[in-house]
């Protein structure tokens, strides 16, 4: 299923060698391969050369990891959300603490992906930006301190308080936004970590990408989501 919808889990291919090119296509199967098995949602998001190969491969939702916020036209080297539509992505990234934007283009971002049916996730870098961007009224916020980002210390566990308080503050602005967090994550616990906090899905990169068993983390990514999803559920 291509549909972007809560409880998920976004892999971020970012620019590893381990996860670009054929490899992009490999791993993308791979996530294909644990999400049917698992009935779960797991979106991908490859370097923007990378959308078409995967988007044409897989059944699971394709994300680019950027886009810019002008119209088509004069703008040589920009990537247009009207391209990374026509390759297959049904969403885009934006505001990535290694790809940041202005607060008036990200603006501009989700008003022309919306006009243009295409999915937004923003990240943020901390509660008070994300609740700022909230206004911006985009369907998903992902929020990641920067200085987690890669080192496999988990956001839901070594900085709870930055997952709630992110969720306090934007549901003071946008009751709507669907919440996911990231950065360091690396396990099933991790996520399910995430998810006990009120996260409705979770970002990861290197614990994917770059782990030995690509397949093995992501299961074990995917089976914290299910218990953490079945938490919330109960209500408790
Ligand atoms: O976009 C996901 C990301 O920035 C988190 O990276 O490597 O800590 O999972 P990582």
């Amino acid at each position: 299923m291509k549909e972007l919808e809560p409880p998920l889990i976004i892999v971020n291919f970012k620019t590893y060698l381990e996860a670009t090119g054929r490899r992009a296509l490999e791993l993308a199967r791979k996530c294909e391969k644990v999400a049917s098995e698992l009935g779960v949602s797991v979106a991908v998001a490859p370097q923007a050369v990378d959308i078409a190969a995967v988007a044409s491969s897989v059944s699971i939702p394709v994300l680019a990891q950027h886009v810019d916020p002008y119209p088509p036209g004069a703008y040589t080297g920009s990537i247009s959300i009207e391209a990374v539509k026509e390759a297959g992505a049904v969403g885009t990234l934006v505001n990535h603490s290694e790809k940041r934007l202005r607060i008036d283009e990200i603006d501009e971002v989700v008003k022309r992906a919306r006009d243009a049916g295409l999915e937004v996730v923003v990240c943020a870098n901390t509660p008070e930006v994300a609740a700022s961007l909230s206004a911006l009224r985009p369907r998903f916020i992902a929020i990641e301190p920067p200085e987690l980002i890669g080192t496999g210390k988990a956001v839901s566990k070594t900085r709870p308080e930055v997952i709630t308080d992110t969720i306090k503050l934007i549901r003071q602005v946008n009751p709507e936004v669907i919440v996911i967090c990231g950065a360091g994550i690396t396990s099933g616990e991790d996520v399910e970590a995430a998810l006990n906090l009120g996260a409705q899905g979770i970002l990861v990169a290197s614990g994917v990408v770059k782990a030995k068993d690509q397949e093995g983390a992501l299961r074990d990514l995917v089976n914290g989501l299910v218990r953490g999803a079945r938490f919330r559920f109960r209500g408790v």
